[in-house]
């Protein structure tokens, strides 16, 4: 299996580049990224940390006057209500107004730049114009000791991704390469990672022998709403599956790091990943929502899945023969992101139960709230041996994290990578959903407002069942999380 695969090793040449940013640049500065995400974090690292570079915005319309009210907005509409907070920021703000595709642009962004020796460039922009924005940082001095920020989607398959990072490597080593997604700088998905490895407990029993099977669900209550000619370029496997979801596998599955640096756990989540066995048609379902067609921006005969049910195969010692799941789909009936690790069940029924199949659990919530959770038996008071499901919970908190975009940017200008995907993980990302990508066959509708369509179930093996995670209103705030529930779908 392994045979086969380009021998490609991440670009290890080095920037050298040690020192902290000293400017923020960001490309697309009029766009939904940096009004959604950009503004508010850049205001939470002012509030947070004082965070002080000058800020740039390179767009090809309005001025700098529209870009510090479209900022303002953004605040508002994210819970700023600190007035010296924004001030600051739209005091900061500096504006380059221009084309991607123009060199002048650039080195008018060089003379703004002033005595900035180590800018910080974020693309918030579509991938297909990088390579154009790379070239012109290049070719006017902007790339020099600089960093880079790059969004999901990496290229929208292997070879894609394989070019993009060419591209990006002929100005920027690996080390001054940032490549987001925002699901590693949440705090649950790095919970995931400290819980697995500061305690004893679990590592004797975190293995083929013990557990019987892995699922992530990741449904989401809404649709496509406004972003239908960004999704119907993408579905659900480009835009969440081969990134955030396989990211979340990887901190699941991989081994102890050996050695104390960040590149340490790199490593060990880019093996994970290398081992998955590339997707084949029988390991996926694929389904789109009825209405998903009329969504403004949706080809009129579209196959693009709305949601995907799929069986990994990790061929590792560890986890030979144990099916790893992931369902994720829009208009399904909650939005939540939650991991169910299932333990086999106890060689002998003791007490003569009928134990179902899956008493015994780790359940971690990922959104919208925390919590790690043991679902075990306990005995029902009274004389007889019988018992009931009870939920241990290690731990829940719910949303006090920093918002993950300020984290991730943060760590950027401080040029930890720790959190930023590898070259090396993306590709092998790449390589385990590449063969299902583009729909050979019509996707299965389903109604919005269901767990997806019935032959979900067409992927699990064993018996095993989907969980429909629940999530009764305010568990963002409260504890008020509830066991999930068996799907009725097997
Ligand atoms: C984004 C996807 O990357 O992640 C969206 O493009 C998805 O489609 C989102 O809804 C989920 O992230 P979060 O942080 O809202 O759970």
């Amino acid at each position: 299996m392994a045979s086969d695969r380009p021998n490609r090793r991440p670009n290890t040449r080095s920037s050298r580049l040690v020192d902290r940013s000293d400017a923020f640049v960001f490309f697309g500065a009029t766009g939904d990224l940096a009004y959604k995400q950009i503004f508010p974090a850049l205001a939470g690292l002012i509030r947070d940390e004082g965070f002080a570079l000058p800020i740039i915005g390179v767009a090809r319309s309005g001025d700098l006057e529209s870009l510090r009210e479209r900022a303002r907005q953004s605040l508002a509409a994210h819970g700023f209500a600190d007035e010296a907070v924004a001030r600051a920021l739209t005091d900061r703000l500096r504006y380059v107004k221009g084309s991607d595709d123009d060199v002048e642009t650039f080195h008018a962004l060089r003379r703004e730049l002033g005595k900035a020796r180590h800018p910080l460039h974020y693309l918030a922009i579509p991938p297909d114009l990088f390579g154009e924005v790379v070239d012109n940082l290049q070719a006017s001095g902007c790339a020099t000791g600089a960093r880079i920020i790059v969004e999901k989607p990496f290229g929208r398959d292997l070879a894609s991704a394989m070019a993009l990072h060419e591209t990006i490597h002929t100005a920027f080593a690996e080390d001054a390469v940032f490549r987001i997604d925002h699901y590693l700088g949440k705090e649950p998905v790095q919970n995931l990672l400290y819980f697995r490895f500061a305690n004893s407990f679990l590592e004797p029993i975190w293995n083929r022998d013990r557990i019987a099977s892995v699922q992530i669900n990741m449904p989401e209550e809404f649709g496509v709403d406004d972003r239908g000619a960004f999704y119907d370029q993408a579905g659900a496997i480009r835009d969440v599956v081969q990134n955030h979801l396989l990211q979340v596998v990887s901190l699941l599955a991989m081994e102890p790091p050996s050695g104390h640096t960040p590149e340490a756990i790199r490593n060990e989540q880019f093996k994970v990943l290398d081992s998955i066995r590339p997707l084949a048609p029988d390991d996926i379902v694929r389904g789109q929502y009825r209405g998903y067609l009329d969504v403004k921006g949706v080809a009129p005969q579209s196959r693009v899945e709305t949601f995907a049910a799929l069986r990994l195969h990790v061929d590792t010692w560890r986890w030979g023969g144990v099916p790893f799941y992931i369902r994720t789909g829009k208009s399904l009936p909650v939005t939540v992101t939650e991991v169910l690790v299932e333990l086999k069940r106890p060689p002998q029924s003791v007490f003569g139960e009928a134990l179902p199949p899956d008493a015994d659990y780790f359940r971690f919530r990922l959104t919208p709230d925390m919590s790690i959770s043991l679902g075990s038996r306990a005995k029902k008071p009274g004389e007889a041996m019988v018992g009931e499901a009870v939920e241990l919970f290690a731990s829940h908190q719910s949303g006090t994290e920093r918002p993950p975009y300020q984290r991730l940017i943060g760590d950027a200008t401080r040029g930890d990578q720790s959190l930023f995907s590898r070259e090396d993980w993306v590709e092998a990302a790449w390589r385990v959903v590449d063969g299902v990508l583009d729909a050979t066959t019509a996707p299965c509708v389903y109604e919005p407002g269901t767990w997806g369509p019935p032959e979900a179930a067409n992927v699990l093996q064993h018996g095993d069942r989907w969980h429909d995670p629940v999530v009764q209103p305010g568990a963002a705030d409260e504890a008020t999380i509830v066991a999930p529930a068996a799907s009725t779908a097997k």
